[in-house]
């Protein structure tokens, strides 16, 4: 597409009652203005402008250097936004197509429908509109007694006919460059927010006798703007059935949509089941063949084929193939769970590797550890890993046995077949196929219980 899009994103949501900048408030577990800028990219174009000023660090920082910003400041409403990309689009002889941060359900095979009509009409300027039943809070379409559109009139300033309107604007602009930037600087703030309408150019150019259409869309979800946390969760909700229905399609069993929540950047393969009550968020990322759940909050974590993870929390972590975990197992983030693994019940792992085959069954803190292949970690066994100052690291061969109730202290360093006696606590280096063991011998005094048990 020849085209460039220019995204206003510096206004400050008042109506959110929030210290973040409304285009950081997060649906589908990504910032609003990132989908925005996604569908642009996705639809193809050229450039993105991204209006800056609210909490202008914080946006640009999120978003990231692959757009280009402009910065408005006081920000004097949405034409004065625009009027911000003036110096970046200088050169610039083709149509700006403008979107606002703030819907963050457009679809980009839309916006390029919209881009076509808007050209093949020749219109100066384009709005994309759609019918509403409720259409409160969004500027409203007028229209002459032939169909032709006249302009856009906003809510605080509609008369209670034009209320009843309910063909809305959906902030959605193809405009013209750089005829554009001459129209905006004929805007007044003489309205009821005293401020520059973007909306107005609509109006401008029609009295200046240009060609002005508004072309309507069926797709009422992709427009939602988003001005209060009420309509946040009506995004989330729409992003959410929309997010479900793509995985079923793609073969991913869901068994309870209703409490299964799934972010925008999740993978997941076919035949992979979901059961209730799971969260999948970040860039998680799942094989085919797994059963997720029930009761599965992961975060940023890869999981391999044919793998069961139940009751569990896990985030910025690796897991592999044929893996089972849980229930109530919390994987810490630069943990990495090698295929096979067999994690139980009650298990805590943190920046460490458990190689293939190894077993942790039951009650386990594994903290700064390099574990080897099948090794059998007993219920009960802790890694000491923390001196009160530092953090230090443990090291344990293949085929190691730990009996239960071991206290491992860190740093050490258990050879390959070695032997943990139950309940020992181990601060030295225990050499390859030896046994430690580090308790009291066991005493026996004969009747003693009998004698206790008769007084
Ligand atoms: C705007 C439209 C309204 C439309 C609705 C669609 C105007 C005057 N009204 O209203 O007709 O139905 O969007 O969702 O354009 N922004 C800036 N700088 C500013 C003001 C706003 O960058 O000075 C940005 C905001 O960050 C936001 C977008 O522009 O992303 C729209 O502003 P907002 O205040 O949400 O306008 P609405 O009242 O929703
Ligand atoms: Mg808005």
């Amino acid at each position: 597409m020849d085209t460039i899009a220019i995204i206003l994103a510096a206004g400050k949501g008042t109506r959110m009652k929030s210290t973040l900048p409304k285009v950081l408030h997060k649906v589908g577990g990504k910032p609003m203005v990132e989908h925005v800028v996604r569908a642009a990219k996705t639809a193809g174009m050229e450039r993105q402008i991204v209006i800056i000023g609210h909490g202008a660090e914080a946006v640009r920082q999120e978003i990231g250097e692959s757009v280009e910003f402009a910065v408005q400041e006081p920000q004097l409403g949405t034409g004065h936004a625009v009027m911000q990309a003036e110096n970046a689009l200088a050169n610039f002889h083709g149509t700006a197509m403008i979107l606002c941060g703030d819907t963050p359900l457009l679809d980009s095979n839309e916006l390029k429908k919209f881009y076509e009509r808007h050209k093949q009409s020749g219109a100066s300027a384009s709005v994309l509109t759609t019918i509403l039943d409720n259409p409160f809070g969004y500027g409203r379409i007028i229209r002459d007694g032939k169909g032709d559109v006249l302009g856009i009139v906003e809510e605080k300033d509609a008369t209670e006919v034009q209320k009843n309107l309910h063909e809305i604007n959906t902030g959605i602009y193809c405009l013209e460059c750089p005829d554009l930037f001459l129209i905006l600087k004929r805007l007044s703030n003489n309205n009821a927010q005293g401020e520059y309408y973007l909306t107005d150019v609509i109006a401008k150019l029609k009295e200046m006798g240009k060609k002005v259409g508004a072309i309507v869309t069926e797709d009422h979800d992709m427009v939602i703007g988003i001005n209060s946390r009420r309509q946040l969760a009506e995004a989330e909700n729409v992003l959410r059935q929309r997010i479900l229905n793509k995985w079923m399609d793609e073969g991913v069993t869901i068994m309870d949509p209703a409490s299964t929540f799934i972010e925008a950047d999740v993978e997941i393969a076919s035949d992979t089941v979901i059961r209730p009550f799971t969260w999948l968020e970040g860039k998680t990322k799942i094989a085919k063949n797994c059963e997720i759940g029930p009761n599965a909050r992961l975060t940023n974590v890869k999981v391999g084929e044919s793998t069961h993870l139940q009751f569990i929390y896990a985030h910025d972590c690796q897991v592999g193939d044929e893996v089972t975990a849980g229930p109530f197992v919390h994987l810490r983030p630069d943990t990495v769970i090698k295929n096979k693994v067999k994690i139980g019940n009650f298990i805590e792992v943190k920046n460490s590797t458990i190689d293939e085959g190894s077993k942790l069954p039951h009650l386990s803190y594994i903290g700064d550890t390099d574990m080897g292949c099948n090794v059998n970690v007993g219920c009960g066994s802790i890694m000491v890993n923390y001196d009160g100052k530092k953090k230090h690291r443990t090291k344990i061969g293949n085929k190691v046995f730990i009996g239960c109730n071991s206290n491992l202290v860190a740093p050490v360093t258990l050879g390959d077949e070695s032997f943990i006696a139950a309940g020992s606590t181990i601060t030295k280096d225990v050499p390859e196929g030896a046994l430690a063991i580090t308790r009291e011998k066991q005493k026996i005094i004969d009747n003693w219980a009998k004698k206790y048990f008769q007084d």
